[in-house]
């Protein structure tokens, strides 16, 4: 949703974005020329190695940008560090790039067999084996119905931990099968999206990494200054759009996206990672 991006955060040259979420530098690689000259790009992400492929894909642009690892709960340290003090956009695109998602070694896709781990940040916190293996079933079946929003969470949860009584779930591709086998019938979907990607919000805090960062980044965005955050899961969209809400509804942003925007059919078409998304933008007032 590139397009939908420029659209609404209107970059000008001399403008300075914030991008929380660099990932390999798609939007970046948009936003940097309509910055030029006199602009400037600071791009984060939590991940191990997406920052480095950004790196490489904006190496023409030089001053204009600067790029860290780091996650966008510490926007400010990483403003501070850039000497910057407010900014004209913030773009959060949330999720998983799709670097994470090809390689298997990462465990996030339950297509690819590997090991399973889920961690953007493999030097922090636990891995989705921890999870699987740790949680009494109570939580597990909690996790799934909450944050996968999966229907069978009490059988997944219960085949899950007959199985990791037998031996430790180690891998994608186990777990994966353990709960195809505990779903009836086949959806449109494969049977074990919504459980990996319960797990993996919980094993990166992502609903919590946006609570924290929605606040921050209002702070250091200047007057008239926009937001603008994608969305793929409804649990993220929902805590944007009540923010949005109740910041309007305080006087602090004007919306500018009544209902969210979702991405054309030809993208839809083009990149079908891209059907559940969801964009809103506010301006600050
Ligand atoms: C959908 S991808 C971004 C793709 C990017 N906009 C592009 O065009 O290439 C989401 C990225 O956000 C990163 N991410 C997720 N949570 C984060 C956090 N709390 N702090 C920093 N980066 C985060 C992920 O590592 C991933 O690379």
């Amino acid at each position: 949703m590139t397009g939908e991006v420029v659209e609404f955060l209107q970059p000008r040259p001399g403008q300075v974005i914030l991008d929380c979420t660099l990932g390999e530098g798609g939007h970046a690689l948009r936003l940097l020329p309509l910055l030029a000259p006199g602009g400037f790009l600071l791009g984060l992400d939590r991940d191990d190695s997406a920052p480095a492929v950004a790196e490489q894909k904006l190496a023409g642009y030089g001053e204009l940008l600067r790029i860290e690892r780091a996650n966008y709960t510490e926007l400010e340290e990483a403003l501070g560090r850039a000497g910057i003090e407010s900014v004209d956009g913030v773009l959060f695109d949330l999720g998983v790039n799709s670097s994470q998602l090809d390689n298997a070694d990462r465990g996030f896709s339950f297509q690819n067999d590997g090991p399973l781990d889920m961690r953007m940040d493999t030097a922090a916190g636990q891995t989705a084996a921890d999870l699987v293996n740790r949680s009494n079933r109570k939580d597990l079946e909690w996790l799934i119905r909450e944050y996968g929003e999966e229907r069978f969470a009490g059988r997944i949860s219960r085949r899950i931990v007959e199985e990791r009584g037998k031996n430790p779930i180690r891998t994608t591709g186990r777990l994966a099968k353990i709960i195809s086998r505990a779903v009836p019938g086949r959806g449109k979907i494969h049977p074990a999206t919504r459980t990996f990607q319960a797990l993996r919000l919980e094993v990166n805090q992502e609903l919590d990494c946006l609570n924290r960062a929605l606040p921050l980044a209002r702070e250091i965005l200047r007057p008239g200054g926009r937001i603008c955050l994608i969305a793929f899961h409804s649990l993220e969209d929902r805590i944007v759009k009540h923010t949005f809400r109740r910041w309007a509804g305080e006087e602090k942003v004007k919306i500018l996206t009544r209902k969210p925007v979702r991405p054309r059919e030809e993208e839809v078409r083009t990149n079908p990672r891209s059907r559940s998304a969801r964009l809103r933008a506010a301006e600050k007032i």
